[in-house]
Formats: structure tokens, C-alpha cells, sequence
């Protein structure tokens, strides 16, 4: 978790937040949802730091705010020596190609009226004056490099496998050589089968030019696959952060040890004790007092219930949990 001068700060999240106002009905004034609350992390060149927790926890609203697609309502978003969380729109246009982004759903991501070529070519025609020679250069080689096949090059989607579709979407966030790269659930929506591929393509890309991701994802096994740090998120917060080692190992925050008992395991000595998920997650809108997992944790208290536990570190990483030092 821990950086070193060798693998330098591409991208810095200091207290990251987005709070939504959303409307309760008519005349009512409106309620605050923290969708994001005040994340903190550091991506590094070549690395990749996993984000988890259940849906509806605020992983899609953080990489919202990480790709520049949203401004984030407080905290600060540094790159290039820059803060750039509210930036103008000049220093913006600059930076948001260094930040790209792949989504969970390839079916819907690309647009069905172009050609896979034109799709590659497109963020060169926007942001460079390549002539169109270089750019079907450019295009046909970052095609070899996800497997795709040189007659695939004017093919439509609808003419690909979900697998192949994700290759597409991968090529398209390289081509203007970004620094750091978003997967939303880049493989939720594929077979099992075609999963591993998919994944293990990203970490060849990663090695051969050094891009980081911040990879976001509810499943585990896929984490476990690919990650080197973990951060668990729970309703806008950081639970847990710390290298992927330790929190698959040995797990502190409760809601950590619940997400990784939910999770099958092959190898029986890494099998959890059985905790299960109980409940659903709170809303945004009106988050438990205290420590937000107060209501599904089986060691909370009473302090639990009224004091919000800081994020703080113990044991080679960060937990926001009061009780850690005693339900180790
Ligand atoms: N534009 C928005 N307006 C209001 N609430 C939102 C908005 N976007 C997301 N939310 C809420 O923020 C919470 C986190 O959502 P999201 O980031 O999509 O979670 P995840 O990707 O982890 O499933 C959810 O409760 C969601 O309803
Ligand atoms: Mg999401």
C-alpha cells in the first residue's frame, strides 16, 4: 500500500465526496444523499487498487468523479502536480484523456452505427491531428494488442461476443495512451468462462505500458485475481484499505470478513468463519448513527451506535472500525 519513489503518484484522491440533492416530494425540502463521503487513496503507475463493497455503496459515483464525468462536492483530486477536482474547462480538456474509462456493460457501451475501427480512431480524431493513415495504424496495432483480428477492423458490435466487445471497449480507453484506467465492473456481465480472459488481458496491458487501475468490483474471486491493494467501501466510506495480501488473509473490519465469507472459496484453510450479510445496506439518505454498519454488525455496541469510528491505521493497513483491536 505504501508507495515507493520508483512507482510514481499518477493520480491522488484526498477526501473525495459527492453528496446528490435529491428531491422528497412536492414542497418538501430536499434531502442530501452521500453517495461518496470523504475517500482517500493513491493510484500508482503499473498498480492496481481494487475498490469492493455491495451495490448501492458508492463505487459508480466515485469513479464518476475519478474520470471527470461529474465535480466532486468537496475534497480534492490531484494529477500532474494539480488539483484538479474543480478545475476550469481548459485544464480539464487537457487532463481527462489521461483518465479513461470501461464499463461494466460492453453491449451498451459502444455505439452500434460504428464500425470498430471508426470507434478506435474516434479519440484521436477528437484530441490529436493525426492524418488517417496514422490513425489506422494506430488502431490496427492496439487491435493486435487485445486480440483482435485485422479483418475485425470494419466489423460492427453486433457482430461480437461479449469477450470480444470488452477487448473493444479496453482498446478504445488505450488509444490516447491514458495514465490510469477505470473498470466499473469491467467483467461483471461476461460468462465465467470468458472472465479470466478478460482479466488477464488488462494485466498484460498493465505491464507492457504501466497504466494504474482503479478496478471496481462487487466480486471477490475477480479481486483476488487481479488487485494489489484493496479498498472495502461501505455507504460512501473506506472500511478497510490495505494490500491485497493482508485483507484476503486476514480480514479486520467486520463488514470486510462478511463480503470475504460470502465469497467461495476453493482452498479450505482460506475458508472464513461463516458470516453472513444480514439486512440490506442503508440508504444514503439516512445513514444509521455511528458507525454506518452498526445495525448488521455482530460485535456493535453501544459506542458503535452514537460515534462515527475514523479511519485509522492498525495492523499494516487503514480500518474504520472501533472495535478491531478486540474482535481480531
Ligand atoms: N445522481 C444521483 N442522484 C441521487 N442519488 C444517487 C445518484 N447517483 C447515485 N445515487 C445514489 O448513491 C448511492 C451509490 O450509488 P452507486 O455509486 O451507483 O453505487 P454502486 O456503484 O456501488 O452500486 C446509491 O444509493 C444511489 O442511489
Ligand atoms: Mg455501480
Amino acid at each position: 500500500m505504501q508507495n515507493t519513489p520508483t512507482t510514481p503518484v499518477l493520480l491522488e484522491a484526498k477526501n473525495l465526496a459527492k453528496h446528490y440533492a435529491v428531491s422528497q416530494g412536492f414542497l418538501k425540502p430536499k434531502a442530501m444523499a452521500k453517495a461518496l463521503d470523504g475517500v482517500s487513496f493513491q493510484l500508482t503507475a503499473g498498480k492496481t487498487l481494487a475498490v469492493v463493497g455491495e451495490s448501492g455503496c458508492g463505487k459508480s459515483t466515485l469513479a464518476r468523479q475519478i474520470t471527470m464525468i461529474e465535480t466532486p462536492s468537496s475534497g480534492e483530486l490531484w494529477m500532474g502536480g494539480k488539483n484538479i477536482a474543480h478545475a476550469d474547462k481548459l485544464t480539464l480538456k487537457q487532463v481527462r484523456p489521461l483518465v479513461q474509462m470501461v464499463f461494466q456493460n460492453p453491449y451498451a457501451s459502444l455505439n452500434p452505427r460504428k464500425k470498430v475501427g471508426a470507434m478506435l480512431e474516434e479519440p484521436l480524431i477528437i484530441n490529436t491531428r493525426l492524418p488517417s493513415a496514422e490513425r489506422e495504424e494506430k488502431a490496427r496495432a492496439m487491435m493486435a494488442k487485445v486480440g483482435l483480428r485485422p479483418e475485425h477492423y470494419g466489423r460492427y458490435p453486433h457482430m461480437f461476443s461479449g469477450g470480444q466487445r470488452q477487448r473493444i471497449a479496453i482498446a478504445r480507453a488505450l488509444m490516447l495512451d491514458p495514465e490510469v484506467i477505470v473498470a466499473d465492473e469491467p467483467v461483471s456481465a461476461l460468462d465465467v468462462s470468458i472472465q479470466a480472459q478478460v482479466l488477464n488481458l488488462l494485466m498484460d496491458l498493465q505491464q507492457q505500458n504501466g497504466v494504474a487501475y482503479l478496478f471496481i468490483s462487487h466480486n471477490l474471486s475477480v479481486v483476488e485475481h487481479i488487485a494489489d491493494d484493496v479498498l472495502v467501501m461501505y455507504l460512501g466510506k473506506t472500511v478497510e484499505h490495505g494490500d491485497k495480501q493482508s485483507i484476503f488473509q486476514c480480514p479486520l473490519h467486520p463488514y470486510t470478513k462478511a463480503l470475504l465469507a460470502s465469497t467461495p472459496r476453493i482452498d479450505p484453510a482460506q475458508r472464513q468463519q461463516k458470516m453472513m450479510l444480514d439486512g440490506e445496506l442503508p440508504s444514503p439518505l439516512a445513514p444509521p448513527p455511528g458507525c454506518a454498519f452498526n445495525n448488521r454488525c455482530p460485535h456493535a455496541n453501544e459506542r458503535c451506535r452514537q460515534e462515527i469510528p475514523l479511519l485509522r491505521p492498525f495492523d499494516n493497513r487503514l480500518v474504520a472500525c472501533h472495535r478491531v483491536e478486540e474482535i481480531i
